[in-house]
């Protein structure tokens, strides 16, 4: 990869990538988005895009691997919570919240069960994909439970017998209804946004960033 170029990392596919690519394209930024590949370039500004998942976009903003990165607060803070527990580098600065990929990551339980409140999870298995989130919120609650990880499918897990409940992202509750199960609590409120390293960078790329920046505003008024 080209040193010189601005490197942004996008999701690849998934509720974010349409809104990251139509932000992109609305600050003039052309791409060359062919199917299944890693890098796109962009064919009128120094610009690189990675495409990849969305959950690697923070650990890649905060390693310096690329510059920019947009993601959802909730991978940002989780992933936030991982690396300071590990004792790993977790710097970054947040450029700009944007008005899209509003989500929550909310507790579920099947119709069934008989949820009184957070204590009717004491000692009880919960599916997730955010172990850490969940756990500061069952902390604060004072309930101990017992995390079953899991990267996708979470909302099958009660059904399948695997958990007894599910942490999972909420958006439209289609996902909830589907599968039988009741959002009882939301335990973090989630937007997409932009995120920089911390390394300081050459003088050329943060010229990019600052022609970006405040076209990424405009957008965002305009939409207001
Ligand atoms: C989330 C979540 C559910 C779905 C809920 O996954 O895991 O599968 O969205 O949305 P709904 O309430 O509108 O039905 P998402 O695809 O956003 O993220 P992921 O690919 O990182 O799991
Ligand atoms: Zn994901
Ligand atoms: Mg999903």
């Amino acid at each position: 990869m080209d040193q010189n170029r601005l490197r942004i990392a996008i999701q690849k596919s998934g509720r974010l990538s349409t809104e990251c690519q139509k932000l992109l394209k609305g600050c003039g930024v052309k791409l060359n988005l062919r199917e299944q590949r890693l890098i796109a370039h962009a064919e009128n500004m120094p610009i690189d895009l990675l495409l990849v998942r969305d959950d690697d976009i923070p650990g890649l903003v905060m390693d310096g691997v690329v510059d920019l990165g947009v993601v959802g607060e909730n991978v940002l803070e989780e992933t936030l919570m991982e690396r300071q527990a590990q004792g790993q580098s977790a710097d970054y600065s947040v450029l700009k919240r944007l008005d899209f990929g509003g989500c929550r990551l909310s507790l579920a339980v099947a119709q069934e069960f008989d949820y009184q409140g957070p204590e009717s999870l004491e000692g009880k298995r919960i599916a997730t994909s955010y172990p850490w989130l969940l756990k500061r919120y069952m902390d604060r609650q004072g309930v101990t439970f017992k995390s079953v990880m899991l990267n996708g499918s979470v909302e099958v897990a009660p059904r399948a017998g695997v958990a007894d409940a599910i942490c999972d992202l909420v958006s439209t509750g289609a996902t909830l209804e589907a599968n039988g199960l009741v959002e009882t609590d939301v335990i973090f409120r989630s937007k997409a946004v932009l995120i920089q390293s911390a390394s300081t960078l050459p003088t050329a790329k943060q010229q990019v960033i600052d022609r970006l920046l405040p076209r990424i505003q405009g957008l965002q008024q305009a939409r207001e």
